[in-house]
């Protein structure tokens, strides 16, 4: 572990890294437990995975927590993952504290239900002064609807006459993304085997480097961070231009 984190150039830190923490439901059944196992023992992979980003100088840690499409699961797992919200929020509140951690969190929040928006807003409200790592929890999103609504606020401000539609550029459409303020992520991890995107960050990611491992969730921790940064550290970001243009 010293080893490989001694191999990670500090220069080359992602400033942000986004992860779809997939593969819980799964890592439970293989053991034979039910499913909201996974879901608990993916808490300390947050938790892990949380203490390492801030060890090495990552920025933003964006996590995939729940998604929109996810209301459509059994009924007693949305329940209980939004149980575990809860707890975990006023579980974490003082080792965020101690960490330098500040929670945010992006999707479309007012429609989580009460108790599991007001303990977020209060854990928001009782980190706002860390600057040592910017924990974001992306809670009943989905970048379609994230970029939807940016466009909607666009369009009032443009039907208002406080924005020129020829003013629209790309600082203009981000202001109004749920993300404003936070750079794009760098590095997007996905666990759990699956290679898709669902409905993740769409805009924020359009340069990311996408990185997929086998391993579950509730499996994966600091070691496994440590590896895909790595994993990124080793790839050449092009940007369109060759490899000759580059700086070495
Ligand atoms: C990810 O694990 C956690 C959430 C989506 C909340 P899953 O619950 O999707 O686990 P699998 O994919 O069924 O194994
Ligand atoms: C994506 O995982 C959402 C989260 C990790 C919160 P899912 O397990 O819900 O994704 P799909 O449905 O398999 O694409
Ligand atoms: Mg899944």
């Amino acid at each position: 572990m010293t080893d490989l984190k001694s191999q990670i150039i500090p220069d080359k830190v992602p400033q942000h890294i986004a992860i779809i923490m997939d593969g819980n439901g799964r890592w439970a059944k293989q053991k034979g437990m039910p499913r909201v196992l996974g879901h608990r023992s993916g808490v300390k992979s947050v938790r892990e995975v949380t203490e390492a980003a801030g060890e090495i100088g990552v920025k933003y840690l964006t996590l995939y927590a729940f998604s929109t499409e996810n209301w459509s699961r059994p009924p007693a797992e949305v329940t209980a993952l939004m149980g575990l919200l809860v707890e975990t929020i006023r579980g974490e509140i003082r080792e965020l504290n101690k960490n330098g951690v500040r929670l945010m969190a992006i999707g479309d929040l007012e429609a989580l239900p009460a108790e599991s928006y007001r303990t977020l807003l209060e854990g928001m409200e009782q980190t706002k002064n860390n600057t040592r790592l910017t924990l974001v929890l992306a809670l009943n999103y989905s970048a379609k609807w994230e970029i939807l609504r940016a466009a909607r606020i666009l369009a009032e401000q443009a039907a208002a006459g406080a924005l020129r539609p020829q003013d629209i550029d790309e600082t203009v459409f981000e202001s109004a993304l749920s993300t404003r303020g936070i750079p794009d992520p760098e590095l997007l991890i996905r666990t759990s085997g699956e290679t898709r995107i669902s409905n993740f960050l769409l805009w924020q990611i359009a340069y990311a480097e996408l990185y997929f491992t086998p391993v579950f969730w509730p499996d994966f921790g600091k070691k496994e961070l440590f590896e895909a940064i790595l994993s990124y550290q080793r790839r050449e970001r092009r940007f369109g231009m060759i490899s000759e243009q580059l700086a070495r």
